[in-house]
């Protein structure tokens, strides 16, 4: 008998919740908070709050979208962690609360192993590529930069991470120097196709083994515009494509190089990209033009996969349901892990 699980997501600013039929995918719904742009960031208050407007209306779209009746459902799997607490908590009180009334398993879900597992989502209308074990993934957004190796789907190890800022941040951090709003990520990918990724250079911390550091990069991007701008009020404007190219040119060489440092140190050249900033275009063409150079058997996700969403928690959990790995009502969200 097929199972049907219907997966939850409230870990930061998209109210997501997405039904699936054992790993092939019925619906998927994102409610985007636009409350945040004007403020440079997410605002944990109102993001708990967006949720818990969002969450029914979500979810009813999700189950009409599958076509499936509540007392068909397997059983509910949240996100339970990391993420920010309070948008958690609506996600986790409500999976526990359809749980209990439909009396079918919870399963708890790990954001970032989620962000992962989207690989193995099967989409009828799509054949996509799926890795074997064991992979490598970078897993880059806008809370993490890892590089995990993947034993399978539950054992993941993390060889490599930032010490400070995640890959998403340092692209959020450059944009708003720029005065761009909040998520500043897509909008550099976007004006970065226009620009010249070598118009610019600024000074990159190198960091020992697979670790990353993007600290240092966000402090040189900043000094090298507060100098022109006292030479040019207009500087930013005047080379907005040039910078967003070359910004977005230090972020991804940083990346691959730690990446093909692993493929190197491991032996492993199955190597998979996962998580918000897996939507950028410049990554996406660096994965892929290493595939074509040999380097790497390259893996990336469908782009409604790539940030954040309720499928890839309704694909985490369908494994876990395998397992019969079920969650206790009693359990809290948290909002830092592993992996
Ligand atoms: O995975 P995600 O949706 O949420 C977290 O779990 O953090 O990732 C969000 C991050 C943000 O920092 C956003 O700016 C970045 O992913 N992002 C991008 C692009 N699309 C989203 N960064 C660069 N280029 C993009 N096209
Ligand atoms: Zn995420």
């Amino acid at each position: 008998m097929p199972a049907y699980i219907l997966g939850i997501e409230s870990s930061c600013d998209d109210t997501s919740a997405a039904v699936i039929c054992d790993d092939v995918i019925k619906s998927n719904v994102i409610a985007n908070q636009l409350v945040h742009s004007n403020f440079g960031g997410v605002v944990p208050e109102l993001a708990s709050r967006a949720h818990q407007q969002n969450i029914i209306p979500v979810i009813h779209e999700a189950m009409k979208r599958a076509g499936i009746q509540k007392n068909e459902l397997s059983a509910v799997a949240f996100t339970r962690g990391p993420g920010l607490l309070g948008s958690l908590l609506v996600g986790t009180s409500f999976a526990k609360a359809f749980a209990l009334a439909l009396d079918i398993p919870l399963i708890e879900v790990d954001h970032m192993q989620a962000h992962i597992l989207a690989h193995f989502i099967q989409n009828p209308e799509r054949t996509n590529k799926v890795p074997s074990f064991p992979f490598l993934c970078l897993t880059v957004s806008g809370g993490h930069t890892q590089i995990v190796k993947v034993s399978n789907y539950f054992e993941m190890e993390i060889i490599g991470r930032t010490i400070d800022d995640a890959a998403g941040e340092a692209f959020d951090k450059a944009a708003k120097i720029m005065s761009l709003p909040y998520p500043g990520g897509p909008l550099i990918d976007k004006f970065g196709k226009e620009g010249n990724p070598l118009a610019f250079k600024f000074a990159r911390p190198s960091i020992q083994g697979l670790d990353y550091s993007f600290s240092g990069l966000k402090t040189s991007f900043l000094y090298f515009l507060r100098d022109r701008l006292k030479e040019d009020a207009d500087f930013i404007e005047k080379n907005k494509n040039d910078l967003c190219a070359s910004i977005q040119h230090a972020i991804v060489s940083s990346l691959m190089e730690k990446v093909l440092l692993a493929v190197k140190q491991t032996g492993i050249h199955q190597v998979a990209v996962a998580g918000g900033v897996s939507a950028n275009s410049s990554l996406r063409g660096t994965f892929i033009s290493l595939q074509e150079q040999g380097k790497i058997e390259a893996f990336i996700p469908e782009f409604q996969y790539t940030t954040d969403n309720a499928a890839m928690i309704a694909v985490a959990g369908y494994f876990r349901y395998l397992n019969k790995d079920f969650a206790d009502l009693s359990l809290s969200p948290y909002s830092r892990s592993g992996v």
